[in-house]
């Protein structure tokens, strides 16, 4: 732990801490604009600066880290006035003509600033850079006249949604945000997550839905989970008379810590569709809203007669409900013996059978983050769960590996590192392959005897289709991992193939994927 002394409040934080978040911590306000607490330190706006004993100029807070024994001011004479100057260069640069923004008036945080800041007029004449505003994109608006350049949003895109797609381009006064190649934003590579608008602090990126329906102080907060997919991030529904104006990630939920994909931001906040708010029932070949005792009275009328009847009732519900409602539905009907079999969910009947076999042997989707190798095996992750895939995708340039096995296409294999289209059904075939491959290089981390090595790789040549150099390399790969871990979906559950599951544990076991800490 560091001692450090802040406008005479003595607080200890750990090494490495800035003087930002130790500030934080005590509860002393820095006013800043670039920094966010989900993104690597940039220290490009100049607004957190400090002062230090014993330095000359002020300094950066969001990007000073912490020294034993320092002592800092946050609040003299001479910082108010260079805040001020920083705020008016800022303000000077482009176009902020306030009352016709959409976020003036409590959501923008260069606007804060200002009044916090006692900001009455701009001393210097703005410049008058004309740049393009991008309408491009179907749900967001890029408007460089506002930009102030704090690069939030590039960091967003590479370091929360791993996606690289926006950059800053020229030079000085006419540096602007770009996607890809300067390409049109409904054109790039943007996969839609919105990581970029919600970190936008002034209103250079907004929401076309929700833009112009309030400010957020007038909307409520409603927290909540996405049931977009089992990835269950939690998410924050602001809504104004009962009405979703617009879906934002919940910085504090553990599992997406702010990230969200498509369908958790934008599907539910665009939904045309009335929703259906009261039982119906069909009278007169026509839908007409009813009450529940009148609903529940048809629908038990109707399911009476047939109870007796083994094969009179086909009862289907969607994996998307919660589990309290799946097991009452499984209560009514098997209890009640109102259907004498029920088929349980067929992607996870397999996985299920070889935990009640294993016992529980599933890592947390933590791991994902700290993952040096990931493979993905008929996962589809790039597609169906996007914000897992975010876990690791963002830690490619910095040396993760992400090898894609899939015979479908998926959004994965235009960035792994290795991508594998087996021919379909071929999976089990893969696995064993991979495993002798391993045993037979000697790289196994746990013992594994194998009847047939030479026979089995060959097979599985044979089988997938892949050649004996790219199983090898993903094989070596694995292996010399040192966190490693595989990630399955549907493409391996729904074979319902038990022994598909068992063996890709025995593979997990083998490279060190399951281990007490990391399962
Ligand atoms: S981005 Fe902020 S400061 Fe700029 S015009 Fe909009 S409200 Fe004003
Ligand atoms: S929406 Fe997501 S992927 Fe698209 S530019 Fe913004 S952060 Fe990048
Ligand atoms: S678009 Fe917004 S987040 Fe991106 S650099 Fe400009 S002001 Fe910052
Ligand atoms: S918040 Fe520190 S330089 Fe921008």
């Amino acid at each position: 732990m560091v001692q450090i002394t802040i406008n005479g409040k003595q607080i200890e934080v750990p090494e490495g801490t800035t003087v930002l978040r130790a500030a934080e911590m005590a509860g002393i306000h820095i006013p800043k604009l670039c920094d966010h607490k989900e993104l690597t330190p940039y220290g490009g706006c100049r607004l957190c600066i400090v002062e230090v004993q014993g330095v000359r100029v002020p300094m950066a807070s969001c990007t000073l880290p912490v020294n034993n024994g320092m002592v800092v001011n946050t609040e003299t004479e001479a910082l108010k006035k260079s805040r001020k100057f920083v705020l008016s260069m800022l303000f000077s640069e482009r176009n902020h003509f306030c009352p016709f923004c959409q976020v003036s008036g409590g959501d923008c945080e260069l606007q804060n600033a200002a009044y916090d800041e006692e900001m009455t007029h701009w001393p210097i004449q703005p410049g008058w850079n004309n740049f393009v505003v991008d309408t491009s994109h179907p749900y967001f608006v890029l408007d460089n006249n506002r930009c102030i350049l704090c690069r939030r949003c590039v960091r967003a895109c590479a370091e929360m949604a791993g996606n690289f797609t926006l950059s800053v381009a020229e030079r000085g006064a006419k540096s602007m945000i770009v996607a890809d190649t300067d390409v049109p934003l409904g054109e790039s590579t943007c996969i839609k997550c919105g990581s970029c608008v919600q970190v936008c602090p002034t209103g250079a990126i907004i929401d076309r839905t929700a833009a112009y329906q309030m400010h957020d102080k007038d909307l409520t907060e409603v927290k909540s989970i996405c049931n977009g997919c089992s990835v269950g991030c939690s998410i924050k529904l602001m809504v104004r008379d009962n009405r979703i104006i617009r879906i934002e990630g919940d910085w504090d939920g553990s599992v997406n810590r702010g990230v969200l994909c498509e369908t958790g931001r934008y599907n539910a906040a665009n939904e045309t569709r009335k929703r259906v708010t009261t039982p119906m029932i069909k009278k007169s070949g026509k839908l007409e809203p009813v009450s529940w005792e009148e609903a529940l009275k048809a629908v038990s009328t109707k399911l009476s007669p047939l109870a007796s009847d083994k094969d009179g009732i086909a009862a289907i519900a969607s994996t998307r409900l919660s589990a309290e409602t799946l097991t009452a539905f499984k209560d009514l009907f098997s209890r009640n013996q109102l259907v004498t079999s029920l088929e349980e969910g067929m992607p996870s009947a397999s996985v299920m059978k070889f935990a009640e076999k294993q016992g529980a042997f599933e890592g947390k989707l933590e791991v994902l983050r700290t993952a040096d190798t990931v493979m993905c095996i008929g996962a589809n992750v790039g597609t169906t769960h996007m914000v897992a895939g975010f876990m690791f995708k963002r830690n490619m340039p910095k040396g993760t590996r992400v090898i894609n096995i899939d015979p479908q296409e998926d959004a994965l294999d235009d960035v792994a590192s290795l991508s594998l289209k087996n021919k379909p059904g071929s999976d089990l075939a893969l696995i064993l392959g991979l495993q002798a491959i391993i045993v037979k290089e000697g790289l196994e981390r746990r013992p594994m005897s194998i009847a047939d090595v030479d026979a089995r790789i060959d097979e599985a040549v044979r089988v997938t289709g892949i050649s004996i150099d790219k199983l090898t390399q993903v094989a070596r790969m694995l292996a010399n991992s040192i966190t490693p871990v595989i990630l399955y979906g549907k493409g391996i559950t729904g074979q319902r193939n038990e022994s598909l599951v068992e063996e890709l544990y025995k593979l997990a076991v083998l490279v060190g994927a399951v281990d007490s800490e990391r399962a």
